[in-house]
């Protein structure tokens, strides 16, 4: 498996991909609207044998802080439990880090990503309309970072 930014090759298939996982189309328009607006900061892909299986996207949130949403993620139902979720967000994180993001936001199942390190108590302090039990963040920085809303 390789993970790679995705190329104008792509779209179709990941929109593929997130209706599959997704059992429906409302993530994959998602998407496509933010590749539209310019607005897919990180795309990443995970491909086994040409085709692709996995994809996470990062998009900017409205904050003064520099701040990033990694939404959805999503692997094939055939490829599931195999790691390719996991080794997709370690490269999402691994890209907002690169980009000089102090903060990755998540709306999400605790269970699965506190793994990565996000926490709800890390998300707490900044205001943002997301706030609640799936709202958690993971902080890149060792430096503090002020309170500022996340929209
Ligand atoms: C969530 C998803 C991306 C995980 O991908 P994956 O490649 O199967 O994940 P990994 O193989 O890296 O990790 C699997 C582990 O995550 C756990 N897991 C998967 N989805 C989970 C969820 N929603 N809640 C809690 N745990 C979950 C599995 O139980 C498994 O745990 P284990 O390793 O202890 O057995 C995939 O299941 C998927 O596409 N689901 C549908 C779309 C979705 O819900 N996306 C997330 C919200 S944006």
């Amino acid at each position: 498996m390789i993970i790679r930014a995705e190329t104008p090759a792509d779209p179709a298939a990941i929109g593929a991909v997130l209706v599959e996982a997704f059992g429906g189309e409302q993530e994959a328009a998602l998407v496509e609207d933010l590749r539209q607006d310019g607005a897919l900061t990180v795309s990443l892909v995970a491909e086994i044998e040409g085709r692709i299986v996995g994809h996470v996207a990062l998009s900017a949130l409205k904050s003064p802080l520099c701040a990033l949403a990694l939404a959805p993620l999503a692997v094939s139902t055939t490829r599931q439990r195999q790691g390719i979720g996991s080794a997709l967000i370690r490269s999402a994180i691994d890209g907002a880090g690169g980009l000089g993001a102090t903060l990755v936001f998540i709306l999400g199942d605790p269970n699965y990503y506190r793994r990565f390190g996000f926490t709800i108590e890390t998300a707490a302090p900044f205001p943002s309309p997301y706030a609640g039990p799936h709202f958690m963040a993971l902080k890149l920085t060792a430096n503090d970072v002020a309170p500022e809303p996340v929209i």
